[in-house]
C-alpha cells in the first residue's frame, strides 16, 4: 500500500516540534493576485463565494494547487458574522467593506445578536467540512475569524479608517458601551472558533489587523481582556491557535499574555527579536513584507533569507508575509518564495 504523504509540518511547527523543513503558508493566499480567482469572481461576487461551500472549497484549494504551501486557509472573511449578529453589510468596488448603519449608539449595541455559528454561517461550516473532506489529512486546514477591537472598527468606522477616530472615541467617552460591544463581539468569535474546530479546523487564527493602533496603555485596558476571554478557551481544544495582528512592536508580550501557542510578527519588527522578547513558550509566525514579493526577485530572495537567518532553524517558525498578500503580487515570485524557503530551510 502506498502509504498517504501526510504536511504536517506546519502542525509540528506550531507546536514548536522539529520539522524537516519551515513550513511556509501566506495570508490571503487565496485572491486576486491568482488569475484563476479573478476568472471566478467575474461571475460570483465576495459574498456569493463565502456564502457557497462548492465555491470556498475551490478557492481554497486554488493556491495549494499552484504553490508548494505546508497549509490550506478556508475562504471566508473575518466581517461574516456582523451581518446574521444584525450589522449588513456590502464589499463595494474599489472602496472596501461597507457597513450599512455603523454604530453610533448604545441601543444599537444591546440589539447585537450573539449568533449561532451552526444556523447562522452554516455555510461556512459546511465548506470547512467540505474542505477537510477534499483534503484528506495531506494538508492541514486553518480556520479563522476576526479579533473583537478589528471587528469593532469595522462596526463603528463603517468601513476601513486611518485614524480610528470614532473607534478610539467610543472606547475613551463610554467604556461602559465599548465593554458591552467587545463583549458580544468576543462571545460570538468565541462561538464561532469553536464551531470551526468542531467542523474539523486543525488550527484557528484571530486577526486582529488594526489592533496596533492602540497604545500598550490601552491594549491593555480596553482590549487585551476580551482577547484573552476568546483565546483561554480555544487555548484548552488541543489545537494550534495563531493570534496575529499588525503595527503590534509595542504589544507582543501583552499579546502572548492574552493567549496564543503562535504569535504573529510583522515586517517592523525583526524576527529574532521579537521571539525574544516573546520567550521560548510560543511559536512564531512571519515576517516578510508582502511589499517585497512586488520587488526584483534577487532582492526579494534577499530578504526571504535573512528571515530564515533570524528564525535559525529553531523549533517553532511559520514562515509568513508580515500581513496579506497584495493583489499587484506576481504569482511567479509567490511560487519563488515558497520554493526557496523550503530548500534554504532544510535541516
Ligand atoms: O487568507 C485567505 O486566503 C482567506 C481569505 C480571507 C479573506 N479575508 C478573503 C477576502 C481572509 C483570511 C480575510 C480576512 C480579513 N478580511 C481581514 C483580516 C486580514 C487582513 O488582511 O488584515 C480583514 C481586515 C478583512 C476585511 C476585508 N475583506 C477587507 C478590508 C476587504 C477589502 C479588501 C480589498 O482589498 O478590497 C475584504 C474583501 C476580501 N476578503 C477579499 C478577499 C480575497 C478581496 C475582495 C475581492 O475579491 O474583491
Amino acid at each position: 500500500m502506498v502509504p498517504r504523504i501526510m504536511r504536517d509540518r506546519f502542525l509540528r511547527a506550531c507546536r514548536r516540534e522539529p520539522v524537516d523543513r519551515t513550513p511556509v503558508w501566506f495570508m490571503r493566499q487565496a485572491g486576486r493576485y491568482m488569475a484563476e480567482y479573478r476568472a471566478l469572481r467575474t461571475k460570483h461576487t465576495i459574498l456569493d463565494i463565502c456564502r457557497t461551500p462548492e465555491l470556498a472549497l475551490e478557492v481554497t484549494l486554488q493556491p495549494l494547487r499552484k504553490f508548494d504551501f505546508d497549509a490550506a486557509i478556508l475562504f471566508a472573511d473575518i466581517l461574516l458574522p456582523l451581518a446574521p449578529m444584525g450589522a449588513s453589510f456590502e464589499f463595494a468596488k474599489g472602496e472596501g467593506p461597507v457597513i450599512h448603519e455603523p454604530i453610533r449608539s448604545r441601543a444599537q449595541i444591546d440589539k447585537l445578536r450573539v449568533i449561532d455559528p451552526e444556523e447562522d454561517l452554516a455555510y461556512v461550516l459546511e465548506a470547512v467540512r467540505m474542505i477537510r473532506r477534499e483534503l484528506d489529512g495531506k494538508t492541514p486546514l486553518i480556520g479563522f475569524a476576526g479579533a473583537p477591537f478589528t471587528l469593532a472598527s469595522y462596526l463603528i468606522e463603517g468601513g476601513r479608517s486611518s485614524h480610528f477616530v470614532l473607534t478610539k472615541t467610543l472606547m475613551y467617552q463610554d467604556p461602559d458601551s465599548w465593554n458591552a460591544l467587545m463583549t458580544t463581539l468576543s462571545a460570538v468569535v468565541l462561538r464561532l472558533l469553536n464551531a470551526q474546530i468542531d467542523a474539523g479546523a486543525q488550527a484557528v487564527q484571530l486577526f486582529d489587523s488594526w489592533v496596533g493602533q492602540l497604545s500598550p496603555d490601552d491594549y491593555a485596558t480596553y482590549v487585551a481582556p476580551h482577547v484573552r476571554g476568546i483565546l483561554q478557551p480555544l487555548m484548552t481544544r488541543g489545537v494550534p491557535v495563531l493570534h496575529f495582528g499588525t503595527g503590534t512592536a509595542t504589544l507582543l508580550e501583552a499579546q502572548r499574555d492574552a493567549g496564543g501557542t503562535v504569535i504573529g510578527v510583522d515586517w517592523r519588527t525583526p524576527l529574532d527579536d521579537a521571539w525574544r522578547r516573546l520567550g521560548d513558550g510560543v511559536a512564531v509566525q512571519g515576517n516578510l513584507d508582502p511589499t517585497l514579493l512586488l520587488a526584483p526577485r534577487d532582492v526579494l530572495l534577499a530578504a526571504a533569507g535573512r528571515v530564515l537567518d533570524r528564525a535559525a532553524n529553531r523549533n517553532g517558525h511559520v514562515f509568513n508575509l508580515g500581513h496579506g498578500i497584495l493583489p499587484e503580487t506576481p504569482v511567479d515570485n509567490v511560487a519563488a518564495v515558497v520554493d526557496f524557503v523550503h530548500q534554504r530551510s532544510e535541516r
